[in-house]
């Protein structure tokens, strides 16, 4: 445990504790000399009391070096525990915002905020108060043991042959206990897991009539976690039965041996001293059991953080080139899957300009997503590449290339601040007045009318106080104050309402003149006003070009849109058309294309494209 502390206290690998462990050997010499000293002593106070004022003052001395010592090594253990939190806690943030977003899909966030909060204060308090008592239990019967082979060979055997006997005893116990706990805690993120996709899914789950306890994962879950509770408390106890019966065992065995050379000739005066040399011998010694598993569980959590210091992070380039200023992007020939062997982009090979708006289009499950998560790195391609300006992106340094873009997708998180505030994260040097003109064109201010203290109230974590329209609408500002040359835009799909739609249509007009604009489309307004579509399907391009050249082409592009044109007519007679509601787009464009019913459709209808 103390050789990992070592390694994760960083570059140089200075042991954190190390003085601490020292200053604590030394205690414990001390305090193992101070007990071997009450033999000496009490032959003295036998033979003559005036000759034991000497081995009194020695006992003395001895007791007071140990207790000084002890004290400060206590107090360094706590200045070393603190440094220890500081050190896990520096460089777990640096790794933790490093990872690849792959890393953060699956379970390992879960463990990973175990890890930092829990997993680093439990590691800390152990140092703090498990390290020195440890070391000063161990290192006292050492003494002793080795001080009574001064005296008795027989006795000082003995008492090393205790030592092992305990240790071993300890080690097979806190093992099976070490093993039990391992069990409840992946049982425990299994629950954890579980709970929060009951949680996510609440609304689908109490449709289909589905309360907690016939959730079956999670009450699965649940159960599982209880016996592996069950079996914990048991192999505890078991460990805790055994432990206290070996140490008794072993102190009865030694008590029984002094007995037995004081029968072989040994005086009373030795015999009294060796009795209670066993004694303080043998109290270390259960205290011992005691700290086996949680020092155990201790170095468990020190390798978890050795772990997760260790998961690779996207490799950034020795000298990382600057964001062109021509933002065009490129994909050539690029090759991507989740695993390994379920390729989801296959080939993929387009151009797209810069300071102009590109629509994505294409069946659900195409790859539309993952083509645009490929820009900002989130995932590095297998084969191929993404380029910017020509160079390709992981020659580009991470912080740079995620400064150059701004993302509209449709699960926006909000930090747990003012509105205002979380627009203004968008560029934390913009102006009071760009702020307040963003906010207004992404119709921020009409949610901040309707908030109780306007655009400084608090959003909540994750910005629960507002609607997923209206945190889209929040993500849409940032976008506008930020003004990057890269605009990556997953379209709402669904459950918008007509203000977001709206807000989204009027910020992609104002970014396509000033970035390289490329939307994962779903409004036929958007589509045919682009200008250049891309058809995607199964992980290819296989259509490119303009509305009109593409419907005279026919093909994949020609079915999807006469689908969504029809899809459209059938709704005209549930809405009434309204003038604002269209784009001058839609006025322009041919009559046999036209789709206008499409502004109307109301929030959640369109989801047959997608
Ligand atoms: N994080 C992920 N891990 C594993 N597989 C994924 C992940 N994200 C997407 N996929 C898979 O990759 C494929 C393409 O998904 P993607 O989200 O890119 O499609 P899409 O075209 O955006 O679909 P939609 O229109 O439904 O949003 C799908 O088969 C999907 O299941
Ligand atoms: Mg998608």
């Amino acid at each position: 445990m103390i050789r990992k502390l070592s390694l994760i206290a960083g570059p140089g690998g200075r042991n954190p504790l190390g003085s601490t462990i020292v200053l604590a050997v030394l205690a414990a010499i001390a305090q193992g000399t101070a007990a071997i000293l009450i033999v000496p002593t009490i032959r003295a106070l036998f033979a003559s009391p005036t000759g034991a004022v000497r081995w009194l003052v020695v006992l003395a001395v001895a007791f007071l070096v140990q207790a000084v010592l002890l004290s400060l090594a206590t107090w360094d253990g706590f200045k070393g525990s603190l440094r220890i939190i500081d050190v896990m806690h520096e460089r777990l943030g640096h790794r933790l915002v490093k990872l690849p977003q792959s890393w953060f899909d699956g379970r390992a966030p879960a463990r990973a905020s175990q890890i930092t909060v829990s997993g680093t204060m439990f590691v800390a308090t152990v140092s703090m108060d498990v390290i020195v008592p440890l070391i000063v239990d161990l290192a006292v019967p050492a003494t002793i043991a080795v001080g009574a082979l001064v005296i008795d060979r027989r006795l000082g055997l003995a008492l090393i042959t205790s030592c092992l006997v305990v240790w071993v005893s300890a080690r097979l116990s806190s093992w099976a206990e070490t093993r039990a706990e391992e069990r409840v805690r992946v049982q425990q993120l299994d629950t954890d897991q579980r709970l929060l996709e009951f949680a996510r899914n609440q609304v689908a789950l109490r449709s289909a009539g589905v309360r907690g306890t016939a959730y079956e994962p999670l009450a699965d879950g649940i159960e599982n976690q209880r016996r592996a509770m069950r079996r914990a408390v048991a192999a505890s106890i078991t460990g805790s039965i055994v432990q206290s019966v070996v140490t008794d065992c072993v102190f009865g065995a030694t008590v029984s041996l002094a007995v037995w050379l004081l029968l072989g000739g040994a005086d009373t005066a030795t015999m009294i001293a060796l009795i209670g040399l066993v004694a303080q011998f043998i109290g270390p010694l259960r205290l011992l059991a005691s700290f086996a598993v949680t020092l155990r569980k201790a170095e468990e959590e020190v390798g978890a953080v050795q772990e997760l210091l260790d998961t690779p992070v996207m490799p950034e380039p020795d000298e990382p080139r600057p964001v062109p200023t021509d933002a065009r992007l490129s994909f050539d020939d690029v090759r991507f899957g989740y695993d390994a062997d379920a390729p989801v982009l296959d080939g993929l090979s387009a151009q797209i300009p810069a300071r102009a708006m590109t629509a994505v289009v294409g069946p659900s499950g195409s790859g539309k997503t993952t083509m645009l998560r490929l820009i900002p790195r989130f995932w590095d391609v297998d084969s191929g590449s993404v380029r910017i300006g020509g160079v390709d992106v992981r020659e580009i340094g991470e912080d740079a290339l995620h400064r150059s873009m701004s993302m509209i997708f449709q699960d926006v998180y909000l930090f747990d601040d003012t509105l205002e505030a979380n627009v203004r994260f968008g560029d934390p040097e913009a102006s009071p007045e760009r702020l307040t003109e963003a906010m207004r064109r992404a119709r921020v201010d009409e949610i901040a009318e309707r908030l109780p203290e306007g655009a400084r109230t608090r959003v909540g974590e994750g910005g629960l106080l507002l609607s997923g329209g209206e945190r889209q609408r929040v993500s849409i500002a940032r976008a506008l104050l930020r003004r990057a040359p890269v605009v990556l835009c997953d379209e709402p799909t669904s459950a918008l309402d007509w203000s977001t739609r709206r807000a989204v249509q009027d910020a992609l007009e104002q970014l396509r003149s000033g970035s390289t604009l490329v939307v994962i489309a779903h409004e036929l307004s958007t589509i045919r006003g682009a200008d250049q579509i891309l058809v995607l399907d199964r992980g290819r391009i296989v259509q490119h070009g303009r509305h009109d050249g593409l419907i005279a082409e026919g093909g994949m592009y020609g079915r999807f849109w006469d689908e969504r044109a029809r899809s459209a007519s059938w709704r005209i007679g549930r809405h009434e058309a309204s003038a604002d509601e269209r784009t001058p787009k839609d006025e322009q464009t041919p009559k046999n294309d036209q789709a206008p019913e499409d502004e109307q459709t109301s929030a959640g209808e369109n989801e047959n494209e997608n």
